[in-house]
């Protein structure tokens, strides 16, 4: 896979016209983008499907967790408006409904959330939930995979579990990725993208690196070849 379709861009901005401003200044070196909440009420949809017609792959980052009947029609209608990537909780009656919504449609892949790297052991343990964050990692990837979802997003710490255990029936999307000396935000657990990479992440998330950079295409371009240097 070349590089720079393995970097997704995440468009976490405050409306479409400065998500498409994004878009032009990261120009050929940009190919997959992300929306998420903060756009999908304000043109994020109509964003997804101009993106859609110029030949970018689009990631809906909607993250459902509903019953899986509603699911299911949800994600129906989201294979109506078109897209590449959709994320839904990976709980196993959420997973089935996703997966029976997409139905035939081969484009549409549905990616499983695993635990959100905001949660550490000490929250989970708040919410009742005893198992370790990286055992609870990887019964939630076996969900996914046994509801025949397409990957998971998981942290690159642990990418590569979910590779051992897995291979290639998942694909793993990772976020929280800061090239070598980038201001790391409010991400806690970062990685370089060659550190995702090796540990087996097969697309990245990077929104602020690429986003907020004086130069969105040279970072981009950067990443990509930090990408290629590894592999
Ligand atoms: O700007 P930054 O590179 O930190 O953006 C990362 C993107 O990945 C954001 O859209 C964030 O919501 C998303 N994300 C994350 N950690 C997760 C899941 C999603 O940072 N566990």
């Amino acid at each position: 896979m070349n590089p720079h379709d393995r970097i997704i861009i995440a468009l976490d901005v405050a409306d479409a016209a400065r998500a498409s401003a994004v878009v032009e200044a990261v120009g050929e070196a940009g190919r997959f983008y992300k929306i998420g909440y903060q756009l999908m009420p304000v043109g994020g949809l109509d964003l997804a499907a101009k993106l859609s017609a110029a030949e970018k792959k689009v990631f809906l980052d909607f993250k459902f967790h509903d019953i899986g009947a509603t699911v299911e029609r949800g994600v129906a209608s989201v294979v109506k408006l078109g897209g590449d990537f959709l994320t839904v909780h990976a709980e196993p009656d959420v997973l089935k409904g996703a997966v029976a919504g997409r139905g035939d449609d081969k484009r549409l892949k549905i990616l499983g959330v695993t635990v959100l790297t905001s949660l550490d052991q000490a929250a989970l343990q708040r919410a009742g939930i005893d198992m370790p964050v990286d055992q609870l990692v990887l019964k939630r990837a076996e969900f996914a995979a046994e509801a025949g979802a397409d990957g998971v997003v998981a942290s690159a710490r642990e990418a590569a579990a979910i590779k051992a255990r897995f291979g290639d029936a998942l694909k793993i999307v990772t976020p929280g990725i800061r090239p070598a000396g980038s201001a790391v935000h409010d991400q806690k657990r970062v990685v370089t993208p060659g550190d995702a990479v090796r540990a087996g992440a097969d697309y990245l998330v990077v929104g602020r690196p690429i986003v907020a950079a004086d130069h969105p295409h040279a970072a981009a371009s950067a990443i990509a070849q930090e990408i290629a240097d590894v592999v």
